[in-house]
């Protein structure tokens, strides 16, 4: 059964290599963090007060990370990101399931709304976030970005 788990430094290097060039970090992360992708910048990202990282495991093997997202809490607001999941793995529902543990992890917080930005184009995120009920909003303030959010 898959399930969360918070993400430990050993799950670092494993994240990493699923982030082979600069085109798929700035999927994974926009314009947050720079090419090439390394430990520190994930780790120094932990230090954002009220962002917690998680992984998606298999309940048969806990120490493999198949999938990965943050959620950083802001008052009642909580924003999703670092959303990605194991290349080897991908295009098997792992994503939508991820996405779906994260805002059921989210709903057992006091928060009104769960925001993230995804890139322009980013078909299967997008048909993930509007499977489980984000909608997009009508402007972004980051430009080649979508704003989508999921009201609770
Ligand atoms: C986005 C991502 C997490 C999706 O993970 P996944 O495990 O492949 O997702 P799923 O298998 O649950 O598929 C999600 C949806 O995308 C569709 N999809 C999957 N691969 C696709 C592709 N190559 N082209 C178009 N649609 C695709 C699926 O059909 C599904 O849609 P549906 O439920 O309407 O049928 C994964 O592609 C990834 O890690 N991408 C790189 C990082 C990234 O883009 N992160 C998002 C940041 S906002």
């Amino acid at each position: 059964m898959l399930k969360l788990r918070r993400r430990k430094a050993s799950d670092l290097p494993t994240l990493i290599g699923w982030v082979p060039d600069a085109a798929a970090l700035f999927l994974f992360s926009g314009p947050r963090l720079s090419w090439p992708l390394d430990a520190k910048q994930l780790i120094d990202l932990e230090q954002v007060a009220g962002l917690i990282p998680w992984v998606l495991v298999d309940d048969s093997d806990e120490d493999v990370p198949l999938g990965h997202f943050d959620i950083d809490l802001t008052g009642r607001s909580a924003q999703i990101g670092r959303v990605i999941v194991d290349p080897a793995s991908r295009g098997r529902g792992l994503g939508t399931e991820l996405v779906r543990l994260a805002v059921d992890e989210v709903r057992g917080m006091d928060v009104a709304e769960l925001g993230l930005y995804v890139i322009d184009g980013n078909t299967p995120a997008i048909r993930i976030y509007t499977g489980l009920g984000f909608i997009q909003e009508p402007q972004s303030p980051r430009p080649g970005m979508a704003a989508m959010t999921l009201r609770f």
